[in-house]
């Protein structure tokens, strides 16, 4: 049973995240949840909360926070780290180092060492656009395994690739990540 800190960007597909968080939970894993301040626009936090038992996290500069670092805190903890959903304004950050928010000074943080997985999820232009494959091609050159978005109808009414995987299939990576 493994630490995993669970990141999630400003995706339709964060819904599927709260799932994914459960299936995690419940695989007897501690689950702490990350999300961009975009994504909790989208969800609230608490819900992460709540089928984790563990806190969820979004803004290190909130009043509340004062006087912890939590982008080291979390780094030091997480034995591995799952983004997902991964919108292709998350990817960039990470692709490039821009710390500019919690989730992408955390991932910054965190030992090369540790497993580290992301699935993209977007409209399928936006996954076929050019800037956001180099991204994903970064990624992978810096250690990411970058999981296969499924094909199908997506959120925005457009067919093809961008689908976040169901969380049952990232909670088999997930235990797969760990045994290597
Ligand atoms: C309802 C809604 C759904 C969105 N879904 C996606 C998505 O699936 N993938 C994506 O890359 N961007 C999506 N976006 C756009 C991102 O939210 C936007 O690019 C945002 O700046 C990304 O924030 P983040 O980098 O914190 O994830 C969506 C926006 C809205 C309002």
């Amino acid at each position: 049973m493994a630490k995993l800190v669970l990141v999630c960007g400003a995706s339709v597909a964060i819904y599927k995240a709260c799932d994914l968080a459960s299936k995690l939970f419940q695989a007897g894993h501690a689950v702490r949840t990350v999300l961009t301040p975009r994504g909790a626009r989208l969800v609230a936090p608490q819900l992460f909360e709540a089928v984790t038992g563990e806190s969820a996290w979004v803004d290190e500069f909130a009043p509340e926070r004062r006087g912890a670092m939590d982008h080291i805190e979390l780094a030091k903890w997480a034995e591995l780290v799952l983004v997902a959903p991964a919108s292709a304004g998350l990817i960039a950050r990470l692709a490039h180092g821009q710390a500019d928010d919690l989730a992408s000074t955390f991932v910054l943080a965190v030992p090369a060492a540790r497993p580290r997985l992301l699935a993209p999820a977007m409209n399928p232009t936006m996954l076929a656009a050019r800037p956001v494959q180099r991204n994903l091609a970064v990624l992978r050159e810096d250690g990411w395994r970058v999981l296969e978005p499924g094909t199908g109808h997506t959120a925005c009414g457009d067919e093809g690739k961008g689908r976040l995987p169901e969380p049952a299939e990232l909670l088999g990576e997930v235990e797969r990540a760990l045994r290597h």
